[in-house]
């Protein structure tokens, strides 16, 4: 039907921010809201779309309509998305952790006087780039955020390419910080075919432009 444009499609989003274990009791984290992603998983689902949003740790509910998949680690969200493939969309929203703690302890580290615990830092997978090449697993369509600030399209361009993803939605951060956790975003949607830079909106707004898009892609290949 035409308003439910993506029926029979299945769509992988990500969202949130996540935790990386320091020891049981500690962690290393971000200000991802997730409310970005929760507002896409939404959309994607209106629009017909089986969702399956893997989320770190946010304080949003669930949104409608989509099989949730709470996580906290970089390599469990790496994880839940591959058992979530095959996927015909898969969208990056989350704000992974590039680094963990490297041998994270199973014991609440102590002050035992001899001084500040040194923590080694190890290199998180990166989802994006991963699904982006993940070959004849690959969603047709692989969607990742980029939070820049400067040359935000040449920067976010060059991501694109890095990263091997299809379509890159590029946030300008430097327009104040109340992109992480507020309620509007400002944001270019960059494609192979070229730039479009879209008004500030309300992230849901941004969600069901972005969903309307992804529709139009499959209704045209
Ligand atoms: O490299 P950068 O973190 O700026 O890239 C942002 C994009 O890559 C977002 O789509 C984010 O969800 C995704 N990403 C990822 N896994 C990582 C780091 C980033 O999926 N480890």
């Amino acid at each position: 039907a035409a308003h439910k444009p993506l029926a029979g499609r299945r769509a992988l989003v990500t969202s949130g921010p996540t935790h990386e274990p320091i020891d049981p009791v500690r962690y290393i984290a971000n200000r991802s809201s997730g409310k970005q992603g929760h507002a896409i998983a939404g959309a994607l689902a209106r629009l017909g779309a089986a969702v399956t949003l893997v989320s770190g740790p946010t304080r949003l509910p669930d949104p409608p309509g989509c099989a949730v998949v709470p996580i906290e680690t970089a390599r469990e969200m790496l994880a839940a998305c591959e058992a979530a493939l095959p996927a015909d969309v898969a969208v990056c929203a989350a704000a992974v952790a590039d680094w963990r703690v490297a041998g994270a302890s199973d014991r609440k580290l102590k002050k035992d006087g001899g001084g500040p615990p040194a923590l080694a830092l190890a290199e998180n997978p990166d989802i994006l780039a991963t699904l982006s090449k993940a070959g004849e697993r690959r969603p047709a369509l692989v969607v990742g955020f980029a939070a820049e600030t400067g040359d935000v399209v040449a920067t976010a361009t060059a991501k694109r390419a890095r990263k091997g993803c299809d379509w890159i939605v590029a946030n300008d951060v430097s327009l104040g910080t109340t992109t992480f956790g507020g309620a509007d975003n400002t944001v270019h949607l960059i494609r192979e075919s070229g730039v479009e830079s879209w008004p500030t909106m309300g992230k849901d707004a941004v969600a069901a432009r972005l969903a309307e898009a992804v529709a139009a892609h499959f209704q045209t290949v």
